[in-house]
């Protein structure tokens, strides 16, 4: 069967990575979450006390960093400098910083050709904010997929209480709407639907029944 690519954006917590991950388990595919990725970057820079709006320091902080990503039983594992990271970049401290970082055109860059070089293999299924519209642009399925902010809200919430985070609803619908909203206004690769992109609302789906949608259309591809 034809390998591809398959892309899925969408805003915080719409279910992308725990879906991405049962679709390309079901597949056989690589599963790269590429927002672990501008976490590790926003872990190490706080922890260099580099300045978040030092486009250039965080740039030379970058290119000097071997960020590792592995599969593993438990998911996607992330290594900074060979560090295991990929509990500590879900923190609230990461989490309330990635967009500031996330949003300087230098660091995405560098990270983009990352992303393109663990996806040209094919076989793949990337999640993030950019991935259609930028990363693979030619990707053969992308979906884009979000639920009502109360609804994500809600999920973060239980993902947070098995990652020992403590955190409310209400506080989660401000940080997500917060979010959003840098990652959707800021000028480079801005979070934006693809036009060849389908639209998945998973608010009022299970987390099996969207893997499932997903598998079905890229069925009907390979
Ligand atoms: O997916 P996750 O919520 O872990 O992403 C963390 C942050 O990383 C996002 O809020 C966004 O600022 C940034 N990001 C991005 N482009 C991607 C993936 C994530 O800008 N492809």
């Amino acid at each position: 069967m034809k390998k591809i690519q398959i892309a899925i954006d969408g805003p915080a917590g719409a279910g992308k990575s725990t879906i991405a991950k049962i679709v390309a388990e079901k597949l056989g595919y690589t599963y790269i979450d590429t927002g672990a990725m501008y976490r590790a970057v926003t872990y190490k820079a706080l922890k260099q006390n580099i300045e978040l709006d030092d486009a250039k320091g965080l740039e030379q902080m970058v290119l000097n960093t071997s960020i590792v990503l592995k599969p593993s039983e438990k998911g996607q594992l992330v290594f900074v400098d060979g560090e295991d990271v990929s509990e500590v970049i879900r923190t609230n401290e990461v989490t309330a910083n990635v967009s500031q970082v996330s949003a300087h055109p230098n660091i995405r860059q560098i990270l983009v050709g990352k992303q393109q070089e663990l996806a040209a293999a094919g076989g793949i299924v990337m999640d993030g904010r950019d991935i259609g519209t930028h990363v693979l642009k030619e990707a053969e399925l992308k979906i884009f997929m979000s639920a009502t902010v109360e609804e994500r809200a809600k999920r973060r919430q239980i993902d947070n209480e098995k990652r020992g985070i403590p955190s409310s609803v209400e506080q989660l619908i401000e940080e997500i709407a917060h979010r959003d909203k840098l990652d959707s206004e800021r000028e480079a690769s801005p979070l934006i639907q693809a036009e060849d992109a389908i639209y998945l609302d998973t608010t009022e789906l299970s987390i099996v029944e969207a893997a499932q949608a997903i598998l079905k259309l890229a069925e009907e591809l390979a």
